[in-house]
């Protein structure tokens, strides 16, 4: 018994030792989490910036942020505008965003694509109350080298962007479902179907058309072939956003007719790559302007938010999911279900920057009459 204990708190020694600043805390168990917070470089969160002062079309491939690929231990992930920032060095190249750089970095991935303030706050918020560690503010863009592979192999799984069904989430556009396996990189086979969508119904770019089948088709593909398939909040919501985001922050600013060339549509995706002489959109890419082409899309072929039940083609709707029903229920939901269910029972230190980080995350929803709610005591 002796011998067990002492092995058992090696062991423990060692895995603290192991985790990285930027690994996620959500989900550990309380005696995993009082090993670990002692050991993590605190940092109190920073309050977010506020909207950019200029918010116009402009050269953003520019000679200050040149294209590189990511070197090998750099962290690449699932989220093409994140890759393509890092590759431009909006972002830390490396692909863990420093406490100090996680203000920077976050004016500049505005800065990067105009995407505006409120659409900002709540993509990061959410990000480092799912997948970050809020007690060292950091935030891993991915969970490995995507673009270089598995070889050779990773110092560590550093969980990123990646707490699945979430906020990573199944029938992306160009990354398979988690239940196939590799849920981060680029999928060839689902480009090549996005591709034809858009010479089918887009006359040979990305267009709402095209974008709007392909949001359908990717459903419809995820009921008939995966037996997990899940579809709730937030991912639900977050899917038909992503579907939006090419026709409006990937298309060159100069032009914003929402019409996405299908080389670029590649660049962006697979490579994390601004085409040569990238403008960035022409106004500030907000909420209210993202939910007007989902609605778009969402109204073409109304799915609500469900599951498959472990067997395909048993898609069964989830009438508790908020969906687009209920903007405050959304809201009330991630933060006293999701957040609450990653960190049951947060004390000290690591309660108070939680609740800094929903503080944060509710400035998001400014515009909305919804009313804060509070999961862990203040
Ligand atoms: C803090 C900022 C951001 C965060 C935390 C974030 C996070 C994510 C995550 C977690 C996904 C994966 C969801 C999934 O498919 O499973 C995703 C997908 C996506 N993101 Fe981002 N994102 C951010 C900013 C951006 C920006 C600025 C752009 C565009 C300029 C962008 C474009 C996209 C697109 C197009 C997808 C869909 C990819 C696909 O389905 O193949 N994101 N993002
Ligand atoms: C690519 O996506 C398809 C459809 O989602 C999936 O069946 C296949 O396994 C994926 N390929 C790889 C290499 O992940
Ligand atoms: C299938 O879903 C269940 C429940 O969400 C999960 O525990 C399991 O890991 C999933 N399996 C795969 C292969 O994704
Ligand atoms: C997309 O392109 C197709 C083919 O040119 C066209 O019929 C359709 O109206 C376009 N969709 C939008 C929203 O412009
Ligand atoms: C951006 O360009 C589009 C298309 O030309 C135009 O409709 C829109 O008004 C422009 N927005 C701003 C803020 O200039
Ligand atoms: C918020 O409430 C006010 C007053 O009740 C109302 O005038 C306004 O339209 C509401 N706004 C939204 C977005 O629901
Ligand atoms: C959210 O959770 C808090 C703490 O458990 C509770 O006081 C509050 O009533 C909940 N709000 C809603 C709308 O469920």
């Amino acid at each position: 018994m002796a011998h067990f204990s002492i092995l058992l708190s090696l062991l423990l020694v060692v895995q603290a030792l192991a985790f990285p600043q930027h690994r996620s805390l959500a989900g550990l168990s309380e005696r995993k989490l009082a090993d670990i917070v002692p050991r993590m470089n605190i940092v109190k969160p920073p309050p977010p910036p506020g909207p950019l002062s200029d918010t116009s079309a402009k050269l953003v491939n520019d000679a200050a942020h040149p294209f590189q690929s990511p070197g090998n231990d750099d962290i690449r992930g699932l989220c093409p505008g994140l890759n393509t920032l890092a590759n431009h060095g909006y972002l830390p190249r490396q692909g863990i965003v420093t406490p100090a750089q996680i203000i920077n970095a976050y004016c500049l991935f505005i800065l990067g694509f105009n995407m505006g303030n409120d659409l900002a706050l709540r993509l990061a918020y959410t990000a480092i109350l799912v997948d970050g560690n809020p007690l060292t503010n950091l935030l891993s863009i991915g969970q490995k080298s995507a673009l270089t592979g598995p070889d050779p192999p990773k110092p560590a799984v550093v969980g990123g962007l990646d707490t699945h069904a979430l906020f990573e989430g199944d029938a992306s556009t160009t990354r398979a479902d988690a239940f196939f396996g590799d849920h981060h990189s680029f999928n060839e086979t689902q480009f090549d179907e996005l591709v034809e969508f858009s010479n089918k119904f887009g006359g040979g770019v990305l267009n709402l058309t095209a974008a709007t089948e392909f949001r359908f088709q990717r459903i419809q593909e995820s009921i008939a072939t995966n037996p997990n398939f899940s579809f709730v909040s937030p991912r639900y919501v977050g899917a038909y956003g992503e579907t939006a985001f090419p026709l409006l922050l990937f298309v060159d600013g100069r032009k914003a007719d929402r019409q996405l060339p299908l080389d670029h549509a590649r660049e962006f995706f697979q490579d994390g790559k601004m085409p040569d002489g990238f403008f960035r959109a022409n106004e500030s890419i907000t909420i209210a302007i993202v939910g007007g082409l989902v609605e778009e899309i969402f109204l073409a072929h109304p799915i609500q938010p469900g599951a498959n039940q472990g067997r395909i083609n048993s898609y069964t709707v989830d009438p508790n999911d908020p969906g687009f029903t209920d903007q405050c229920k959304g809201y009330t939901d991630f933060v006293n279900i999701t957040v609450k269910s990653l960190y049951p029972n947060p004390q000290g230190i690591l309660k108070d920057t939680l609740n800094t980080n929903l503080d944060y995350f509710f400035l998001s929803m400014k515009g909305t009459n919804c009313t804060q709610v509070f999961p862990f005591d203040q």
